[in-house]
C-alpha cells in the first residue's frame, strides 16, 4: 500500500455526461452552514478558507443545494470560488426548508424552475453544469417533474441533469424523459442498500456520488481491521474508509464534507490510498455483516 502527494487528483477522472471530466474525489458543501443546516456556519472565515483550498488541492467538484443554509452554502460558494475556472459546481433543488433539519419536497413544476433560476442567480451562472432533482416528490406526478427538467436543460439552464435517493425502476424512468448523467444516494461501508443502485449506475456509466461517505461504524473501534490500515498507512479510519469508497466502483464520485481545512486535507489524504485487493475484500465483508446488522 502506498500513499501520494495530497491531491485530488490521485482519485481518478470520471467525465459526467461523457464529456465534463472531474476528478472522482469532490467535496460537499453541506456542512459550511449552520447547526442542523439552517442558517450561516459558526465559523464563517474558516468556512471561506476551506473552499478557496479546493482548487489548491486539486478539487474540481463542489456539490451544494438551494436548501443548505437554505441558501448559504451556494452563496459562500460564490463568494469564494466565482468564477469558477475548471471547478464544476453540482447544485439540487426540490426541497423546501421550514427550519433546521426540516426538508418538506415540492416538485411542482414552476417551483423546480424557480429552484434553478435562483441557484443560477446565487452562483453567478449563466448554466448550472449539474443540477440534481433533491427528492422526488411523491405528491407531484413524477412525470412532471422529469419533463420540467428535460425542458430548462433544453433552454440551456442546465448541462447536465442528476438524481437524488432513488430506486433503479425511478432511474430507469427518469432515462425515458432526459440522460440521467448522476445519481446521490447514500451509500458508505456500513450502509449498502444501495448496491443494486449503483451496480446499475456502473453499467450505464452513470457518476454514482454517495453521499456521508465517511461512516465506517464500528469497524472503525481499536484494534480493527480499518484502524490497523489506518495506523500503518498514517490516515484517519475515515480515510480508510473513503479509500474503500473510491476503490468500490470507477463510476463512485464520493463528497465528503467539513467546515474545517484540517479535516478537507486529511480527506484528500485518502484520495492516494490504494487498498491491497485483501484488504479491500475484508473491509467489503465486515462493512456488509455490520450493514445487515442494522437493517
Ligand atoms: N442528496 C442528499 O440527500 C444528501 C444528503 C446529505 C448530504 N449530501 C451531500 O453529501 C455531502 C457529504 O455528506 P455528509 O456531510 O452527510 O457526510 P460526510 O461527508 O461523510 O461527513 C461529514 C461529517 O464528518 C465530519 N468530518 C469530515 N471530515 C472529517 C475528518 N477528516 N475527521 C473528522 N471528522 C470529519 C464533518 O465535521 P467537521 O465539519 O467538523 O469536519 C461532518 O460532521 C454533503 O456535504 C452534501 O453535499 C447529500
Amino acid at each position: 500500500m502506498t500513499t501520494t502527494t495530497a491531491n485530488a487528483q490521485a482519485s481518478g477522472q470520471f467525465k459526467i455526461g461523457g464529456d465534463l471530466q472531474v476528478n472522482r474525489l469532490g467535496f460537499g458543501a453541506m456542512r459550511i452552514t449552520g447547526k442542523g443546516i439552517w442558517g450561516e456556519p459558526d465559523d464563517r472565515d474558516e468556512a471561506l478558507r476551506v473552499l478557496k483550498r479546493l482548487p489548491e488541492l486539486g478539487i474540481d467538484f463542489v456539490d451544494t443545494a438551494d436548501s443548505y443554509g437554505p441558501f448559504v452554502s451556494e452563496d459562500l460558494i460564490a463568494e469564494a470560488l466565482s468564477p469558477y475556472g475548471d471547478t464544476v459546481i453540482a447544485t439540487k433543488g426540490g426541497l423546501t426548508r421550514s427550519g433546521p433539519d426540516v426538508w418538506p419536497p415540492l416538485g411542482r413544476p414552476e417551483y423546480l424552475r424557480q429552484c434553478v433560476l435562483m441557484s443560477l442567480r446565487r452562483l453567478k451562472l449563466d448554466q448550472i453544469p449539474l443540477w440534481q432533482l433533491h427528492r422526488i416528490d411523491k405528491k407531484v406526478p413524477q412525470g412532471e417533474q422529469f419533463g420540467i427538467m428535460k425542458q430548462m436543460q433544453d433552454e440551456g439552464l442546465i448541462r447536465h441533469l442528476g438524481l437524488s435517493e432513488v430506486s433503479v425502476d425511478e432511474i430507469k424512468a427518469a432515462q425515458q424523459v432526459f440522460e440521467v448523467t448522476t445519481v446521490q444516494n447514500m451509500y458508505n461501508l456500513v450502509t449498502r442498500q444501495s448496491e443494486d443502485v449503483l451496480d446499475y449506475c456502473e453499467q450505464q456509466n452513470i457518476g454514482f456520488i454517495p453521499w456521508f461517505p465517511l461512516a465506517s461504524g464500528s469497524l472503525a473501534k481499536a484494534g480493527s481491521l480499518l484502524d490497523s490500515v489506518a495506523k500503518q498507512q498514517g490516515v484517519s479510519p475515515s480515510g480508510v474508509a473513503l479509500a474503500w469508497v473510491l476503490q468500490r466502483s470507477p463510476v463512485m464520485l464520493p463528497i465528503p464534507g467539513t467546515s474545517k481545512v484540517k479535516h478537507l486535507e486529511e480527506n484528500v489524504a485518502a484520495a492516494g490510498l490504494k487498498l491491497s485487493d485483501e484488504d479491500f475484500k475484508a473491509l467489503d465483508e465486515q462493512g456488509k455483516a455490520e450493514a445487515s446488522k442494522q437493517k
